[in-house]
């Protein structure tokens, strides 16, 4: 029998509890790795738990209560994610928060919450990836899922894109930082991934229907068309990409983009 992609390998996604992050987790299982899900709402995390297990055993999943803005929190996750499995090969921060507004109606309350998530997170748990690593010598591989909107700026989201861009680069810095040691930082960035997705939920879909003039259930076909393919992006999709950083076949790639797009023409800086 061919030996799976991440047979023998365990990692921990951020944001596992709903949509890319689930996705992720479901698709690294059936590839054969332990898996340590994160995300804030517990009974979300222990459903998802479930059905991971019940495809690939209850031995092979951990969920952990966590915010990723949390230091402490943080720091806690990987202390419990080694007493369990004693080592963390993939990190994927997926974790993520969209807060739609005109600026001049953004609060600094609602600008901290989408930094908080995106850049503050992402920063926790990659500096607890490199201090497990550079201890260990693992030559971890970490996977930030960004944005098409961090290099594709849109109006009334400038807090989630320029937390977005900040993430970008955030990955590239520490792909740079962490090839000595043989550790590889890649970005994954989708566009309008709906299915599954709590930030398509009914209120943002009524948002967006209202600012490009469509009507709500309108929304996924004019996503689908708005990209070059004309293809809608699944959750599947973007674990697709994840996985192809996160194992072997990624191998000899650092502080590289994927988008998981359709194909954006603003945002085709490749
Ligand atoms: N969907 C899209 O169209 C799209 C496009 C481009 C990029 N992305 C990016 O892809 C990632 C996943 O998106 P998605 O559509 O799958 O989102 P989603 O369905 O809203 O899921 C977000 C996940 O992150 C968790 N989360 C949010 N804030 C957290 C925090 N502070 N600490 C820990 N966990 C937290 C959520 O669980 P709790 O709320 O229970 O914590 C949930 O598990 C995000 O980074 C997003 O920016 C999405």
């Amino acid at each position: 029998m061919m030996k799976k992609e991440l047979s023998g390998k365990v990692a921990l996604i951020t944001g596992g509890s709903s949509g890319i992050g689930k996705a992720t987790a479901i698709r690294f299982a059936q590839e054969g790795a332990k898996v340590v899900i994160l995300a804030r709402r517990i009974e979300k995390l222990e459903i998802v738990s479930c059905e991971i297990a019940g495809l690939v055993g209850e031995e092979k999943v951990l969920p952990i209560q966590t915010d990723v803005s949390d230091e402490a929190q943080v720091r806690s996750a990987f202390r419990k994610t080694m007493d369990v499995f004693k080592q963390i090969d993939i990190v994927v921060c997926n974790a993520g928060y969209l807060y739609s507004s005109r600026v001049e109606e953004t609060t600094l309350e609602e600008w901290t919450q989408v930094y908080g998530t995106n850049v503050v997170g992402s920063f926790l748990v990659s500096r607890e990836a490199f201090r497990h690593w550079k201890n260990t010598r693992i030559p971890g591989s970490l996977i930030f899922v960004s944005s098409k909107n961090a290099i594709s700026p849109s109006a009334q989201v400038s807090a989630y894109c320029s937390a977005k861009a900040a993430t970008l680069h955030l990955a590239r810095c520490l792909a740079v930082e962490g090839a000595p040691y043989g550790i590889r930082v890649n970005s994954v960035l989708p566009d309008a991934v709906i299915k599954d997705s709590e930030m398509f939920s009914p209120e943002r879909r009524k948002q967006v229907a209202q600012r490009y003039g469509i009507r709500d259930e309108e929304i996924e076909t004019f996503y689908r068309n708005r990209n070059l393919l004309k293809v809608s992006i699944f959750p599947e999709d973007v674990a697709e990409a994840i996985l192809f950083f996160a194992g072997n076949r990624g191998g000899k790639t650092t502080g590289a983009i994927l988008p998981v797009d359709g194909g954006i023409e603003t945002a085709l800086a490749r």
